[in-house]
């Protein structure tokens, strides 16, 4: 579908809500019933649709790359758990902050070329420590894809993560948080909440919970 600009004269959300209606995006399935669990990048693809179309400039990612994004087997969406978000999120030509605690995401991201992309920086810290140290641009986008489904307190660490980015996220923004098909344990249990109190709209749900603000 053609891809809506600043200059179409869209708001964010109209535009966010344009990219994901030609998905299926608006069901939030039971992974164990559903393919939604291995094929999370068309949610991604969209997502940087939009970050390209609306010209969105600091993108922030708190869980970073751990296993390499291949080409592999000339599929585009070859079938993988993981995202490899930051692959995606590189090709946007925005400025990429990637955080992570464990410092083994630095050569995964070596290995799938990372070098290519300077553009791009990977942070080796706690997400909460660098989200209430953060002195970079407003933060456009924002993705929570940190502590992982079951580890201790991973849903009020992202409600942390939250909390702590609010007040660098630009105006008009747009927030994903990765795991939604878990449905009552995903990732963004106790944020969604928070996110509506503060005006952002739900623009998908599944793989991934998009929203936007603006
Ligand atoms: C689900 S993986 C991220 C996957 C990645 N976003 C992708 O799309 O492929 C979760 C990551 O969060 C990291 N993590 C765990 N605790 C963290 C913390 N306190 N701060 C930052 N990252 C953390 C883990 O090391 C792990 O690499």
């Amino acid at each position: 579908m053609p891809v809506l600009s600043k200059e179409d004269n869209m708001s964010l959300l109209q535009a966010a809500q344009l990219e994901f209606m030609s998905h299926r995006f608006t069901v939030r399935y039971d992974w164990s019933n559903s393919e939604e669990r291995t094929y999370p990048h068309a949610y991604l693809e969209s997502i940087c649709n939009l970050i390209k179309s609306q010209n969105m400039k600091t993108v922030v990612e708190i869980g970073s790359i751990r296993f390499p994004y291949y080409e592999t087997d000339g599929l585009r969406h070859p079938k993988r758990e993981d995202g490899q978000a930051l692959w995606y999120w590189a090709q946007t030509g925005a400025r990429v902050h990637s955080v992570d605690i464990n410092e083994g995401v630095l050569g995964v991201w070596k290995e799938s070329g990372g070098e290519n992309y300077p553009h791009v920086s990977q942070h080796i810290m706690d997400g909460l420590e660098f989200l209430s140290t953060y002195s970079g641009p407003p933060i456009d986008f924002l993705y929570l894809d940190g502590w992982d489904v079951g580890s201790p307190e991973y849903q009020k660490r992202h409600l942390d993560a939250y909390e702590l980015a609010q007040v660098n996220l630009a105006d008009s923004c747009m927030i994903a948080i990765d795991d939604d098909d878990f449905v009552s344990e995903s990732k963004g249990e106790l944020v969604y909440p928070r996110l509506i109190s503060n005006g952002f709209v739900n623009v998908a749900k599944g793989r991934v919970s998009v929203w936007v603000r603006g």
